[in-house]
Formats: C-alpha cells, structure tokens, sequence
C-alpha cells in the first residue's frame, strides 16, 4: 500500500489526475472505475481540464461506477447517472460508461447483467474511491460478510445521513442501492482510494491503525496488492 498526504485538496486532485494520465498512456483502453460523491468532483475537473488541453484523451477508454440510488430513473436529478453525466461524462470522450440501472424492474438481473459486463471488458484495471464515514466503499455498508458481485443494499442511517445534504427537504431519499460487490473492487489491477476533510480523519486514522477491522469494509483494501491511497492533511488529522 501506498500512502500519499497531500497539502491540500487541490493537490489531491492533481495528484490523482497524475495517475489517470500515467494510465491513459500505458494502456489507451483502460477500463475505469468510478465513483461519485463529494471527493472525486475536484479530480473529475482536473481530468475535464487535462482533456480539454489535449494531454489526455479517453476515446479508447471505457467506465464503470460503482454505485447507483435504488429505485431512480437515470434522468432524475439524484441519480448517481445524473451527476456523473454533469461531472465527467458530458465533458470528455470516454467510448463508453456504463452505471448500474436504478430504473431496472428486476434488481437481481441488473446486478447480474452489470457483473457480466465487467466481466466481458475483462474487470477494472483503475478503481477510484471514496470512502463513507462508517468506512464504507461503494455501497459496501460495514458487515461481518460481503457480496462478491453487484448487489442491492439497503443503506444505513450513517449513509443516509451523510448523503442527506444533496437532498432538498421535499426530496424523498432512496434508502437502497445497487453497488458493485467486493469481488470487482478487488480484482481492479490498481485502486486509488481519496480521503478528503477532517470529517474522515476519525476513519482514516481506523483505517491506517494497521489492522484489518472486519465491519469497515475501506480496511479489506489494505490485502490488494496495488493500493494508493491519497490523502490530504485535515483527513490524515494535521
Ligand atoms: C460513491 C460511493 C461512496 C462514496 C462515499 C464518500 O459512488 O460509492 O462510497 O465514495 O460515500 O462520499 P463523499 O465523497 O461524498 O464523502
């Protein structure tokens, strides 16, 4: 594992944008996996801004997030397709993206399908994540157990209260989701992990305790094998 303590946000960004552009030239058609939430908006600028100079270009490169709202039409506003669409999407060439569907009738199927997707690209070869305050990666909510592939979860209250701010108070707010399982995650050839803000420096300092706590799913990363984990200084408790 790798542990990289940024000055700033900013630098975090750029930081992570570095390893992006070192991927992009060592394999075009990388296979991305992406998260939303507040953390990675600042890299997807810094991506946008790299694009739009013509250092870096996707077309060849395809995308999986990680997670998406459950039940959501992909046109509405919460959507985690939505923001993704705003964020990065709309923005740069990327040949394909593709997001669990939250509109889906059957959410088995569609965890399923999103399985044999990644499957069929041959995995991820560059995860990014966040991580929740309870520890969390993707929707993978603090348990004794964890799914291997895409499954639907019902969130906790951690997790629904820390997404409430993107909510206005006429907003009903999903309590489940479709996230992708355990299995994926691992088996991406390289993750990065940001960690923004003293709000997560009681999980980071869990997270960097050196042990493996087996109800924060963030400290099951610490096994793989190409782990990058870029922090800045309020998150690493300076
Ligand atoms: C988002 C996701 C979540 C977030 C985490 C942190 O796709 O899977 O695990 O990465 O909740 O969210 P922020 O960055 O908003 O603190």
């Amino acid at each position: 594992m790798k542990k990289i303590v940024c000055e700033s946000y900013k630098d975090m960004c750029r930081v992570a944008a570095d390893i992006y552009t070192g991927q992009l030239k060592e394999k075009p058609n990388s296979v991305l996996g992406l998260a939303t939430g507040s953390t990675p908006i600042g890299l997807y600028k810094e991506l946008i801004r790299r694009y739009e100079a013509g250092e870096l270009d996707f077309s060849n490169a395809q995308s999986f997030n990680l997670d998406e709202y459950y039940p959501i039409d992909s046109t509405h506003h919460q959507s985690y397709a939505y923001f993704m669409n705003e964020q990065l999407f709309d923005k740069i060439n990327l040949s394909k993206t593709q997001i669990p569907s939250g509109a889906a009738t059957d959410p088995m199927a569609e965890c399923a399908r999103y399985d044999e997707e990644i499957c069929k690209a041959g995995g991820i070869d560059l995860m990014l994540l966040g991580i929740g305050h309870n520890g969390h990666i993707g929707f993978n909510e603090p348990a004794t157990s964890y799914h291997v592939g895409a499954h639907l979860v019902s969130l906790t209250e951690s997790s629904i209260n820390a997404n409430s701010r993107f909510f206005g108070a006429d907003e009903k707010q999903p309590t489940e989701a479709l996230t992708m399982g355990i299995g994926h995650i691992f088996s991406a050839k390289k993750i990065i992990l940001l960690i923004s803000g003293a709000a997560k420096a009681e999980i980071t300092r869990k997270l960097f305790e050196g042990m493996i706590h087996t109800d924060v799913p963030a400290c099951l990363l610490l096994l793989h094998p190409n782990l990058t984990i870029i922090v800045d200084k309020e998150a690493n408790g300076e």
